[in-house]
């Protein structure tokens, strides 16, 4: 008979960065379901409240935190609620980020700061005041970096983001780097294309920009993706979910494609 495995994350104590929705929010109930207590920090309450509440169902303990990213200021405060609702603070996933279809010569100044502002700054500080948690705590950790194909390569509809995700990389080998010692892992994912509130934006956008009918630019994005089909927010969560475990104890440094083979490098 099949010996059952235990959850692999029991009483690890994750925060997912936009986890009120979309890929955070089954990131979260990913980890819940391997064992972790987990908290929401999102800057919409009322999601971030839902997937709380969907967390608890597992039996899990569960926080919801709003919190602006973009709002360094905000940072150091969400973490501390963390630690003093959840205890202490193992995993980090970085994933809230925003999007915006603009052509490279049509970016303005507001754009370029709002894209950048989540998807670099506040990825960058989030992931400063967990280090330094996990560091005073003194047990390591592992912080996993929402990138995306996007960083992989430039984008002449969004360059901002495509830039954004490219800098999410370049910290995560920076951050492997500097961390290592204190047995922190850190690692970037570059999902291919998600079928989330984002996606929909994108395909709008896409729409306007490029006299597309409207939920064609992710169709026409989908047959160039060697397995022709968009990737379930679950199958990102299920490598979040490795990296954060023991399973993923060799693993820093890198950026991992999940992406049904769209980039191969
Ligand atoms: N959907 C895709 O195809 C895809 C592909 C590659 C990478 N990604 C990346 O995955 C991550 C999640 O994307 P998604 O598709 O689930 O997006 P989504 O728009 O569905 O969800 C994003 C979540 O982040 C939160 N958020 C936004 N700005 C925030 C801020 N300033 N502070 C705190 N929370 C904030 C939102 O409230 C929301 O809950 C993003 O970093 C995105 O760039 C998505």
């Amino acid at each position: 008979m099949e010996k059952a495995l235990l959850p692999r994350l029991s009483d690890k104590v994750a925060v997912v960065t936009g986890a009120g929705q979309g890929i955070g929010r089954a990131i979260a109930l990913r980890l819940a379901r391997e064992g972790a207590n987990v908290a929401i920090a999102d800057l919409n309450p009322t999601t971030a409240g839902q997937t709380a509440i969907d967390i608890r169902q597992l039996g899990r303990r569960a926080t919801a935190v709003t919190v602006n990213v973009a709002q360094v200021s905000q940072i150091p405060p969400m973490i501390a609620q963390v630690v003093n609702e959840l205890g202490h603070v193992d995993i980090l996933v970085n994933n809230a980020g925003v999007v915006q279809i603009k052509p490279l010569l049509d970016v303005t100044e507001e754009g370029w700061n709002r894209v950048v502002d989540v998807n670099m700054k506040g990825l960058f500080f989030c992931l400063q005041a967990a280090a330094k948690q996990m560091i005073a705590q003194g047990t390591g950790g592992r912080i996993i970096n929402m990138s995306s194909v996007s960083g992989r390569g430039g984008r002449a509809d969004s360059s901002h983001y495509a830039a954004s995700k490219m800098a999410v990389i370049s910290i995560t080998r920076s951050a492997a780097l500097a961390l290592a010692k204190y047995g922190i892992l850190v690692n970037a994912l570059c999902p291919g294309v998600v079928p989330t509130t984002m996606w929909d934006q994108i395909d709008q956008e896409r729409a306007q920009l490029f006299g597309y009918a409207p939920g064609t630019a992710r169709e026409r994005l989908v047959e160039t993706v060697p397995l022709k089909r968009v990737a379930d927010p679950e199958e990102i969560a299920a490598t979040v979910a490795f990296l954060a475990s023991p399973d993923g104890s060799y693993i820093t440094g890198q950026a991992i494609n999940v992406d049904g083979g769209l980039e191969m490098d």
